[in-house]
């Protein structure tokens, strides 16, 4: 309803004098009056592609490859049940209550255990447990990153980083990678080439193990290399691992913080070995700077959920959670290779990675081809994917797609990959036809080197 002083909007208030005086901002629009109000870096948000997606791919009729949500028909849920009905009775008033800012001391210690199958010896102290590792990575960039300092990153990269990176204005530099992950050369030849510019390198952002979205896994033997290569330029390594548990063939490699704890954060996750709804990850980083993340955190929530995080820790305590994260593997190599079959007999004309681990793959379409452009009659074809230029702050990525194997059954897979080969060979018709005189065609041509595509 309109009130008395005609401004529909309410923005109309009057001064202590009896006159009126407008506060919308001068330059407000209709959709949104507080757009002059807003800092510089909320100009540089937007809905990511993924999320923009959401909506649509999860029809039921849809299938979706875009979304990473882990699948957990595997999980135990009476046991979960059972456990929480008894966490609420025992330990209610400790589970409903505020906690510490750095996370729970059992919590942390038990974490100790999940970590110490990847190599990395750590003490409790070290541990700052966070709302999921993406709170981790906010809490690091708002640690080091000023506007305009520069963030390394693999290309592709994680879309949910990019995302925080971009919120505190960071200019990201992409380094390329291989089937064997990051190359060294080329960040080494990145971080000279920055150093010369005189440019603040602060971070390099890395996901060493069954990549997101590229798939691949840094080899055990770049491990040092690339850590080598950081400590000399002064640039501090931080490697995100929500998945390092869930290879399909061989036991976890050494993480690189068990390569080096002076210049190394670790990030992990419950998320992917366990359930995502707790929101659960941690951070383990040096002791200066973990002093610095568990005040940053505090400032941003208080604490870490205490019902979560005791949640998870009766689980871990109660629970065979390796053997359900055994579980899983099997589940996901099943999918893996359903998917792989999939793209094999129908899209032999595409390249893709093959993970050993992990959710995703990273496919390369034939020349020419723009999976961007491409998406919204891949989603009239009824299958979705997420275009590869949501994995690059600079544009590239157009001729990639990644293709999520972690949700659907094998069969909906096979079904979802079959669409999509239809999608494209009809893209590659029509391309021979009108030829790629189209401006994003053009530009999904003129992208070299957006990741690796190997079959
Ligand atoms: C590489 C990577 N890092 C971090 C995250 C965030 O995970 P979490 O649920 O722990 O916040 C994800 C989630 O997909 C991811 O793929």
């Amino acid at each position: 309803m309109t009130p008395a002083n005609g401004d529909p909007m309410g923005w109309v208030k009057p001064t202590p004098g009896g006159a009126a005086h407008t506060v919308r901002p001068a330059t407000g629009t209709r959709l949104d009056p507080w757009i002059g109000s807003y800092a510089d870096r909320t100009h540089g948000m937007r809905a990511s592609e993924i999320r923009a997606l959401f909506a649509v791919a999860n029809r039921p009729e849809v299938v979706s490859l875009a979304g990473g949500m882990p699948n957990l028909e595997g999980l135990p849920l009476r046991t979960l049940a059972e456990l929480s009905h008894e966490l609420v009775l025992s330990r209610g008033t400790t589970a409903l209550q505020y906690g510490s800012g750095q996370g729970d001391q059992t919590l942390r210690e038990q974490i100790l255990d999940v970590m110490r199958l990847e190599g990395i010896e750590a003490h409790p102290d070290d541990v700052v447990v966070t709302t999921g590792s993406q709170q981790a990575l906010d809490l690091v960039t708002r640690l080091f990153i000023n506007p305009g300092d520069v963030i390394v990153a693999e290309a592709p990269s994680y879309v949910g980083a990019l995302g925080v990176f971009r919120a505190y204005e960071a200019d990201v530099v992409h380094v390329p990678l291989d089937e064997a992950g990051l190359i060294p050369e080329a960040l080494e030849e990145v971080l000279t080439r920055l150093d010369h510019e005189g440019r603040a390198v602060k971070l390099l952002y890395t996901v060493p193990n069954f990549h997101n979205p590229a798939g691949v896994t840094l080899s055990l033997e770049r491990r040092p290399r690339v850590l080598e290569i950081a400590r000399r330029h002064g640039v501090l390594v931080v490697e995100d691992n929500p998945y390092g548990l869930l290879g399909f063939e061989n036991e976890p490699l050494p993480a690189m913080r068990s390569m080096d704890d002076s210049g190394v954060i670790y990030l992990g996750s419950f998320s992917k070995t366990f359930a995502p709804g707790y929101r659960v990850g941690w951070a383990v980083a040096p002791h200066s700077i973990r002093e610095k993340l568990v005040l940053a955190s505090e400032s941003a929530i208080l604490c870490p959920s205490n019902a979560s995080q005791l949640a998870v820790s009766t689980y871990l305590a109660n629970h065979d959670w390796r053997g359900q994260i055994k579980a899983y593997r099997e589940m996901y190599r099943e999918r893996r290779d359903a998917m792989i079959g999939a793209l094999t007999e129908h899209m032999p004309e595409a390249s893709w990675t093959v993970p050993d681990g992990g959710f995703y793959t990273w496919v390369k379409l034939p020349h020419g081809i723009d999976a961007q452009a491409m998406l919204p009659r891949a989603i009239t074809a009824l299958v979705a994917y997420v275009s590869g230029t949501a994995f690059y702050a600079d544009g590239q990525g157009a001729n990639h797609m990644r293709l999520s194997f972690c949700y659907p059954t094998p069969d909906r897979i096979r079904e979802g990959v079959r669409r999509l080969a239809g999608v494209v060979a009809a893209e590659t018709e029509l391309l021979e036809i009108f030829g790629a005189g189209t401006d994003a065609h053009r530009e999904a041509d003129a992208v070299e080197g957006a990741g690796p595509d190997v079959h």
